[in-house]
């Protein structure tokens, strides 16, 4: 199946820059966001990042021009109608992901396939909501999305093989690098991450070392781009928080539990640099 126009609901940190790269890559784009001033956010937040690529030479103001010709901001989930494919990137809340998956599954043609950028919750029970669980799949970008160069693709045990080659064929027309996931909590890389970033949190409560000792020792001691206190704060605390809760439910498995202070930390609108604090001021 060829793709040609993708819809992607949510036009915050990862949707927005999942529109970002598809509009990029050739894709009549559609992003959909709940209200104006979200989608004009999740827009100029893609304008911007356009803008700096100009200004540095990576990308000519034709192919800014053109990229900004094939991406349309609505709030209405109608004009996913029309759409080979649509990626869903919503806060990480089943409830949320139930209308979502309901809507979309009326709104699209029956040859879409539907996908969900979702870093844990069960895509076998967004699939459940559709009455096309054999084209339902995970496609899971990384912060940031336009850096960052792998892209997960995750099967449910109904997704058949046409959509897993589609998904993985267009994800590599995005110039992302593929890897083959099953859809169980965190799939590979938050199965790892997200206790990795939890033990960071829990020995900075404990007083084990001062925040930036801890980001040092790991950005220093094992090469990472950053330590995992700055990356949680990049992620979004919320959002690890959210993924932390949901993979704890799954498992029952303690190495997931979120630790009182993130909890706290969320809980007082802390989120990271999106809001203009988490572990550090921004
Ligand atoms: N959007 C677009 N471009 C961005 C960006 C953003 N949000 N942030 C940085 N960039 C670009 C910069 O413009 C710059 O481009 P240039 O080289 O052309 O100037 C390039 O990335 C490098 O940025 P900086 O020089 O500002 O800073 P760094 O060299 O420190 O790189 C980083 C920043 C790419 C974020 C790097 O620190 C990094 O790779 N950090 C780790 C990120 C990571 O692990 N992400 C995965 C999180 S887990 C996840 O997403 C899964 C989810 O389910 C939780």
């Amino acid at each position: 199946m060829e793709i040609k126009k993708v819809g992607v609901v949510g036009c915050g940190l990862m949707g927005g820059g999942i529109a970002q790269v598809c509009a990029e890559s050739g894709y009549e784009t559609v992003a959909r966001e709940i209200n104006d001033e979200l989608l004009n956010k999740g827009i100029s937040a893609i304008q911007a990042n356009w803008k700096k690529a100009v200004a540095k030479g990576r990308m000519t103001e034709e192919d800014q021009a053109a990229a900004q010709g094939r991406l349309k901001g609505t709030t209405n989930m109608n004009d996913f109608e029309g759409c080979d494919l649509v990626i869903e990137a919503v806060i990480e809340l089943m409830d949320l992901k139930k209308e979502v998956f309901t809507e979309l599954d009326n709104i699209t043609p029956p040859h879409a396939i539907l996908a969900t950028n979702t870093s844990c919750l069960s895509i076998i029970e967004m699939a459940s909501f559709t009455k096309r669980p054999e084209q339902v799949m995970g496609i899971h970008f990384f912060n940031p999305v336009p850096v960052m160069k792998l892209v997960e693709v995750v099967e449910t045990i109904s997704t058949s093989q046409e959509t897993m080659e589609t998904g993985r064929k267009f994800s590599e027309s995005l110039g992302k690098q593929v890897v083959t996931a099953k859809d169980s909590p965190g799939f590979i890389v938050n199965l790892l991450l997200i206790p990795f970033l939890l033990d960071a949190i829990r020995a900075y409560e404990k007083g084990l070392a001062t925040k930036e000792d801890i980001d040092a020792g790991v950005k220093l001691g094992l090469n990472h781009p950053m330590g995992p206190l700055t990356l949680t704060d990049l992620v979004g605390l919320d959002t690890t928080y959210h993924i932390a809760c949901a993979m704890y439910e799954e498992t029952a498995d303690s190495k997931y539990a979120p630790p009182v202070l993130l909890k706290q930390m969320v809980t007082a609108g802390w989120y990271g640099r999106k809001s203009g604090k988490g572990f550090y001021d921004y």
